[in-house]
């Protein structure tokens, strides 16, 4: 009788390392696939190499003898760092550190490192500026595939807590002919064919508005997604294509808002340190400010925020001999100088700050009884600054065409979101959220470019 041939089982390296049933498979011939990041011999003629395919931080080490592989002279000459290979082995656990290791009995080589001299991704320290520059190249890095993973957690999370609490995903579109804010600085979209649209077109700044008419009937919603900024940011902190969620809650005050986002930052952070912690611990201890015991994490888990007025903030910064007295004035816009002192020095806390001044924010604000102010949240965490912005929005036609007025934008271009006001208007409220800023707290990393995969700023498309 033909005896069926037991077919080898294929395993990814996180199930070897860290799975709590990766026991089924000691002593078992197993099969994995990945890259080679080291390549070492021993004194005595064994070849130890280590492999990685990005389902995890740690390596998978590789014992090959001699004697086990099948032209092995040849093998061992082709195989460097960067090379694909298949490996066939017995799964063993090293008796001296106690991690489990291949002994391989079979190297098949996928795709060779062509000229090895011109692979820029070695087994040494690179610098995130030299990586910037290959950013095609950089997700073969340690740092890359741990800040890769976050990213894809935190965004996997944020859905889940919407999810659990019935908010509905709006996909809302990227190509619009207005501008949500008001007065930003908007990407134009040239195209061959003049007048594609009949209008002009820009790419947007954000989804609020389209997700301001779903909440119209659907009440709860939000949408993740990639928005476009044209300032001249060449900062740190700013990128020209960053992702957003955003929020929209129908029958909603800021009280709501608040809660929402201390909630949602909670939860996600909470799961991603759990999820994540070995990816989360080696970027911490990479960093340059290294944060005890994750401290900066726990804080937003444990929901620790001062919650403040503009008004108050104006009263401290007034008294803080560091910034100049007639410089400090009620009206001003709170700078990255001002997010700083408060947040590190002042409070040493993250914080929400409330009611800003009206001519300083959007129209679609809704004015607090004062005249002077309206109802909005900014959250600034400790290093990084704004990651939330949010408001009540102005849901009376009257009161928003005033605003529509003062601002001098168009009455004409806001139509269709002045209809929103005429039927059926509703209190409600949202807010957005930069993923990437969001990132750069929990990562430790101090560039917004390092926090995405092709970053986009000023004189840099990449490709
Ligand atoms: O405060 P912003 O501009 O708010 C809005 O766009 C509202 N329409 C959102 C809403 O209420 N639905 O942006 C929201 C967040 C900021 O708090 C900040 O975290 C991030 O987006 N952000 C940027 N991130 C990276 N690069 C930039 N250029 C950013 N500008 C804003």
């Amino acid at each position: 009788m033909n005896k069926k041939k037991k077919k080898i089982k294929n395993i990814k390296i996180y199930n070897i390392l860290n799975n709590k049933n990766n026991k089924k498979y000691e002593n078992k011939i197993i099969k994995t696939k990945g890259w080679i990041k080291t390549k070492r011999k021993s004194k005595i003629g064994i070849i130890f190499i280590e492999i990685n395919d990005g389902s995890c931080l740690n390596n998978l080490q590789i014992v090959i003898k001699k004697k086990k592989i099948k032209n092995y002279n040849n093998k061992i000459k082709k195989i460097n760092n960067g090379c694909s290979i298949i490996i066939k082995g017995k799964l063993k656990k090293n008796k001296k550190n106690l991690k489990y290791e291949i002994n391989a009995i079979k190297l098949k080589i996928l795709g060779k490192i062509k000229n090895a001299k011109k692979y820029p991704i070695s087994p040494k320290y690179h610098s995130l500026e030299f990586l910037r520059k290959i950013s095609h190249l950089r997700p073969r890095t340690k740092i890359f595939g741990a800040i890769s993973r976050i990213r894809s957690s935190l965004i996997f999370y944020l859905h889940k807590y919407l999810q659990k609490k019935k908010f509905f995903l709006i996909n809302t579109p990227i190509l619009t002919s207005l501008d949500t804010e008001g007065h930003s600085k908007m990407f134009k979209i040239e195209n061959k064919k003049k007048n594609f649209f009949n209008k002009k077109t820009y790419l947007t700044v954000s989804g609020q508005l389209n997700l301001e008419s779903y909440s119209c009937s659907l009440s709860k919603v939000y949408n993740i997604g990639p928005v476009f900024r044209a300032e001249n940011s060449n900062t740190k902190k700013h990128l020209a294509e960053f992702w957003m969620l955003e929020t929209e809650i129908a029958f909603s005050n800021l009280k709501n808002i608040i809660n929402l986002s201390k909630n949602l930052l909670s939860y996600s952070f909470k799961k991603i340190l759990k999820n994540n912690y070995e990816d989360i611990l080696f970027l911490n201890e990479k960093s340059n400010n290294k944060i005890k015991n994750l401290k900066h994490i726990k804080n937003i888990i444990n929901k620790k925020y001062i919650i403040i007025s503009y008004n108050k903030i104006i009263k401290i910064l007034k008294k803080e001999k560091i910034f100049k007295k007639n410089k400090i004035k009620w009206g001003i816009n709170i700078s990255n100088k001002h997010e700083k002192f408060l947040t590190e020095k002042y409070f040493k806390k993250a914080i929400i700050i409330k009611n800003f001044p009206k001519k300083i924010k959007p129209f679609y604000m809704k004015t607090n009884k004062d005249k002077k102010t309206v109802s909005c949240i900014d959250i600034i965490l400790p290093k990084i600054g704004e990651i939330i912005g949010g408001s009540e929005r102005e849901y009376k036609l009257k009161n928003l065409d005033k605003n529509i007025k003062k601002k001098l934008l168009k009455k004409k271009k806001y139509k269709w979101y002045r209809e929103l006001r005429k039927f059926g208007t509703i209190p409600h409220s949202g807010f957005g959220l930069g993923i990437e800023r969001i990132l750069m707290y929990i990562t430790n990393l101090n560039n917004i470019r390092d926090v995405i995969a092709f970053p986009k700023y000023p004189n840099n498309i990449n490709f």
